[in-house]
């Protein structure tokens, strides 16, 4: 599809103040321009809100499991953009992708087994098996100039007779890389000789930002290989489509007793997908395209704004995100003790790399309006100007 050029329905957004948003309560009350956790500030697309009000006009809100098109609208979506045949049978809702990813961990491996993750990573991948009574083994990325890759020697070092599960983050939040097939291949080597159960995490799927260019998402699970067929894949529409208040996502669970397992897995704790949230995620993977490819032109162009920020800025380097509306920032060559503090004292709230398991860095989020990046920019280069 030809790249569009951003659209203006992009350059403005609602005051999200006073509506109990996570992002912008977070420094409320200060000058603090919020640009960590990973929402966005727009509204969602016209289609969505159609779906949604339709669903209120219903006006009955009473216990929900999957609806019928919800299964199928995913399938559809998933063959459309990722060229990956699913059989909709294998779906299973949920309100999260967080909450999916605690289920795995109690439903693939027993109190004191091993879960490998690459590092840095969103944050929940650090702190959930824990939570779970599991272990969370870390495996540092290799930082490159131009790239973040697989350190090989690192993953097989980590491996132990107690490891169970590889929580994949694909495209990986936060240093937005997008797996090529062959490291995808390779991986899923690694797992069936280490008997591993794959937990692909692709909730960032739809936001490969360089897409024409060649860089193309490949779901892990549709890798022709045994461990692709034995992994689950997490989704969901919230993050491409602004739907992280609706509270719907979907685990893609190809083993019959796994599937009733899941449910088992998460019953009396983990609730029911709400209507609106069902209703929303199917509008969105039906007929959200549209509006996905003005995103992606407004999310290009401010990652390149970010990049050329960043090069401006002595001591900051940046490896540009292939997918994602994240900037994932080294600040150790500033000689800044604790960027995060300085960014908040010259106005900035970005999030802090030491979550990620990454002290020296730190994230920022580009999905407003450009006006607002360009004041966010501003004021990062305020935070590491000497004196
Ligand atoms: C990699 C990744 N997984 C999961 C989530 C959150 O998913 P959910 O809100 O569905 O729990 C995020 C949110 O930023 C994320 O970056």
């Amino acid at each position: 599809m030809p790249q569009l050029p951003p659209d203006p329905a992009f350059s403005s957004c609602p005051d999200r103040r006073g509506t109990g948003s996570e992002k912008w309560d977070r420094w409320a009350g200060r000058d603090v321009l919020p640009v960590w956790v990973a929402d966005m500030d727009f509204p969602a697309a016209e289609p969505i809100l159609e779906a949604v009000h339709a669903r209120v006009d219903h006006g009955v809100f009473g216990y929900t499991h999957d609806p019928p098109g919800f299964a199928p609208a995913l399938a559809a979506h998933l063959a459309a953009r990722h060229c990956w045949a699913i059989d909709p049978g294998h779906v299973v809702g949920t309100p999260g992708v967080v909450t999916g990813l605690s289920i795995t961990a109690r439903l693939l491996a027993a109190p004191d087994d091993e879960i490998l993750t690459f590092t840095p990573v969103y944050p929940p991948f650090l702190f959930l098996p824990g939570l779970a009574g599991r272990r969370c083994v870390r495996v540092p990325l290799a930082q490159h100039a131009t790239a973040w890759a697989i350190d090989w020697d690192a993953l097989e070092a980590a491996v132990t007779p107690r490891s169970r599960i590889f929580w994949l983050c694909h495209p990986h939040n936060p240093t937005g890389t997008v797996w090529t097939r062959a490291e995808l291949e390779r991986l899923a080597e690694f797992a069936a000789r280490h008997a591993l159960v794959v937990v692909s995490d692709e909730i960032w799927a739809d936001l490969v930002l360089d897409e024409d260019a060649g860089c193309r998402h490949v779901p892990f699970a549709s890798l022709d290989h045994p461990a692709a067929r034995a992994a689950i894949t997490l989704t969901a529409p919230s993050k491409t489509w602004n739907l992280a208040g609706l509270g719907c996502a979907a685990a893609v669970v190809p083993d019959a007793d796994r599937r009733t397992r899941w449910r088992a897995a998460g019953a009396g704790l983990v609730p029911m997908v709400n209507p609106l949230g069902y209703a929303a995620a199917e509008a969105a993977w039906r007929h959200g395209e549209a509006w996905r490819q003005q995103l992606l032109a407004v999310l290009r162009q401010h990652r390149d704004l970010v990049q050329r920020a960043v090069e401006n800025i002595p001591g900051l380097a940046c490896v540009p995100a292939q997918a994602t509306y994240l900037a994932w920032i080294d600040c150790r060559g500033t000689g800044v003790a604790d960027p995060q503090a300085a960014c908040e004292a010259a106005g900035l709230g970005p999030s802090a790399g030491r979550e990620f398991g990454a002290p020296g860095f730190i994230r920022i989020n580009t999905a407003c309006p450009t006006a607002r990046l360009k004041e966010a920019l501003a004021r990062l280069s305020t935070a590491f100007s000497p004196g």
